[in-house]
C-alpha cells in the first residue's frame, strides 16, 4: 500500500481518543512500546485469516468472546483459566453438537480501551470524564482518577503479554487436551446445563476410547491435545496500535502486533476517520461491527478501504442490531456484500444492542433478548441463503451477575451480588454454555437443511 504507513491515521479525524495533556510523557510512553517485542506474530494473524476464510464459506465457524473491558485490577491467572475453560466448552458444544471445526478467538490480551456514548459522566450531581478503559484512565470516580495518563499503556502491554504467555501455555500444556473435556466445567455451573455438557462430554469420551481401541494413538492425535486460540481486541487507542505495528521481515507486510485480530467499533466507523485508516493497511484479520445506523453506502465504501483486494477471512462483519431490529437491518447490508460480491464473515455480537438499565439501576442485558438476537440472525441468514460464520459475545468464566436471566434466572435484585465488569455486562459460565447450545442447535438445523437441500438439487 503507497499512500499508507502506521502514521497516517494522524493526518485524519479522530474520534473517542483521549487528548493527553503532557505531549512529552505520551512520546516517551510511545518509544518505549515501540522497541518492546510485538506480542503476535504475522504468520499467526495470516493463520487466522485462513481460518476466518473458511468461516466466510462456511466450513468453520468463528467463537470471539470475552470481556467488554479487561481490567487491571481483575486481572489473575485464574480469571484467564477460567474464561478459557469456558470458551473450550462453548466450542465442544458447537464442534460436537453442530459438527463444525470452530475458530476461537478471545476479547483478551488488549481488550482495554473502551468508547463511550457520553464525554462525561454525572453522579450525584458531579460531573466527571467518562472512564475510558484502564489502558487510558481509571474508573474510580474522581477528578485524578479520570485524566488520561499514557503511562498505563505500559501497564497494559505488560498485561497483554502475560495473558498471552498464559494462554499459549494453556492451549498447548494440556488444559486443552480434549480428553480434559470433563475438567473443563467450573463448580458453579447451573446443574441443567452442567449435566446437558457432561452428556455431550461422555459421548465425546466414549468416541476418544473408540479411537484408541481402534489404534488411533496420542502420537497422532496431536491436533486433539492442543488448541489453536486467537486474541482480538477493538482498535481504538492508535497511539497504542501504532506503537506495536511492525513491518514483518519474510512477507515485507505491515502488521498490528497487539493482538492477532483487530475490530473497528461501532462509534469509530466513519470511513474517513483515523480508525479506519489505521486498520486498512495492516495485513491483520479486521472485524467491523454494524449497527443500526450502518448505512449501505458507508458499508460499500468500507468493505473497499479495508479489504481492498477482497481476500477471504480479512473482514468479519459483526452485526450488532438489538433483538427486534435485525430483521430490519441485516437483510439491506447483506444485499450491499452481495451486490459488492465482497468476500465476508458475518458474525452476531446479540450484545451491544441489547443492553438496558435494570429497574435496580444497573446496566444490564437480559438472557432472552441476547438469545432472541442470535435467533434472528440465523433466521435472517437461513431465508437469504447466507452463511452465518460466528458469533461475539462479552463472557466470563466468573460467576457474576450481570445479565439477567437463564435457566439459573439472574433477577434485577441479584444483579447486586456480584456485578463486576469494568464497563459492560458479561454472560456467566452457565449462561455462556446455554447460548452455546442454542447456537450449535441453530447451526446444525440450519447445515441440516442446506446438506438436504444439495443433495436434492
Ligand atoms: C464492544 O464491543 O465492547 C463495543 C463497544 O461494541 P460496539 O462498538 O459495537 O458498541
Ligand atoms: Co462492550
Amino acid at each position: 500500500m503507497t499512500d499508507w504507513d502506521k502514521t497516517t491515521w494522524r493526518t485524519k479525524p479522530r474520534v473517542q481518543m483521549p487528548d493527553y495533556t503532557d505531549a512529552q510523557a505520551l512520546n516517551a510512553v510511545e518509544a518505549q512500546l515501540a522497541k518492546y517485542p510485538p506480542l503476535v506474530f504475522a504468520g499467526e494473524a495470516a493463520r487466522l485469516k485462513s481460518e476466518l476464510g473458511k468461516a466466510a464459506r462456511g466450513e468453520a465457524f468463528l467463537l470471539q468472546g470475552g470481556d467488554c473491558a479487561e481490567s487491571f485490577a481483575a486481572f489473575t491467572a485464574d480469571g484467564i483459566r477460567d474464561t478459557f475453560k469456558v470458551m473450550l466448552q462453548m466450542a465442544m458444544v458447537l464442534t460436537y453438537g453442530a459438527k463444525v471445526p470452530v475458530v476461537k478467538v478471545g476479547r483478551m490480551a488488549g481488550q482495554f480501551a473502551k468508547p463511550r456514548s457520553a464525554n462525561t459522566e454525572v453522579v450525584n450531581g458531579v460531573e466527571l470524564p467518562s472512564y475510558r478503559g484502564d489502558i487510558i484512565n481509571e474508573l474510580e470516580f474522581t477528578p485524578e482518577a479520570r485524566i488520561p495518563d499514557p503511562k498505563k499503556m505500559l501497564q497494559a502491554y505488560t498485561q497483554a503479554a502475560a495473558t498471552l504467555n498464559l494462554l499459549r501455555a494453556y492451549s498447548t500444556g494440556g488444559l486443552a487436551d480434549v480428553h480434559q473435556v470433563h475438567s473443563w466445567t467450573l463448580g458453579f455451573t447451573e446443574a441443567d446445563e452442567a449435566q446437558k455438557y457432561r452428556e455431550m462430554a461422555n459421548r465425546l469420551s466414549d468416541t476418544l476410547d473408540f479411537m484408541k481401541a481402534a489404534g488411533i494413538t496420542a502420537d497422532k492425535l496431536h491436533s486433539l491435545q492442543t488448541v489453536d486460540f486467537y486474541t482480538s481486541h477493538e482498535s481504538l487507542l492508535l497511539e497504542y496500535e501504532e506503537a506495536l505495528t511492525r513491518k514483518d521481515v519474510t512477507t515485507g507486510q505491515t502488521v498490528a502486533g497487539s493482538g492477532h485480530m483487530i475490530w473497528i467499533g461501532d462509534r469509530t466507523r466513519q470511513p474517513d476517520g483515523a480508525h479506519v485508516e489505521f486498520a486498512r493497511g495492516v495485513s491483520n484479520p479486521i472485524g467491523l461491527k454494524c449497527g443500526p445506523t450502518t448505512t449501505a453506502d458507508d458499508l460499500k465504501v468500507l468493505m473497499a478501504k479495508l479489504n481492498p483486494d477482497n481476500e477471504s477471512g480479512r473482514l468479519t462483519l459483526i452485526a450488532r442490531f438489538g433483538a427486534g431490529s435485525v430483521g430490519d437491518h441485516l437483510p439491506r447490508l447483506i444485499k450491499t456484500v452481495q451486490q459488492e460480491g465482497a468476500n465476508v464473515v458475518w458474525t452476531c455480537d446479540p450484545m451491544h444492542g441489547n443492553t438496558i438499565k435494570s429497574a435496580t439501576g444497573y446496566k444490564t442485558r437480559p438472557f432472552d433478548s441476547v438469545l432472541r438476537e442470535v435467533q434472528e440472525f440465523f433466521g435472517v441468514h437461513k431465508a437469504e441463503g447466507t452463511i452465518p460464520g460466528g458469533v461475539h459475545f462479552e463472557m466470563t468464566g466468573a460467576d457474576v451477575t450481570e445479565c439477567t436471566g437463564g435457566v439459573r434466572a439472574v433477577t434485577d435484585e441479584d444483579l447486586s451480588d456480584r456485578y463486576h465488569t469494568a464497563c459492560d455486562p458479561r454472560l456467566n459460565a452457565s449462561q455462556s454454555l446455554e447460548l452455546a447450545f442454542l447456537v450449535a442447535e441453530e447451526l446444525s438445523a440450519l447445515r441440516a437443511g442446506t446438506a438436504a437441500r444439495a443433495k436434492a438439487g
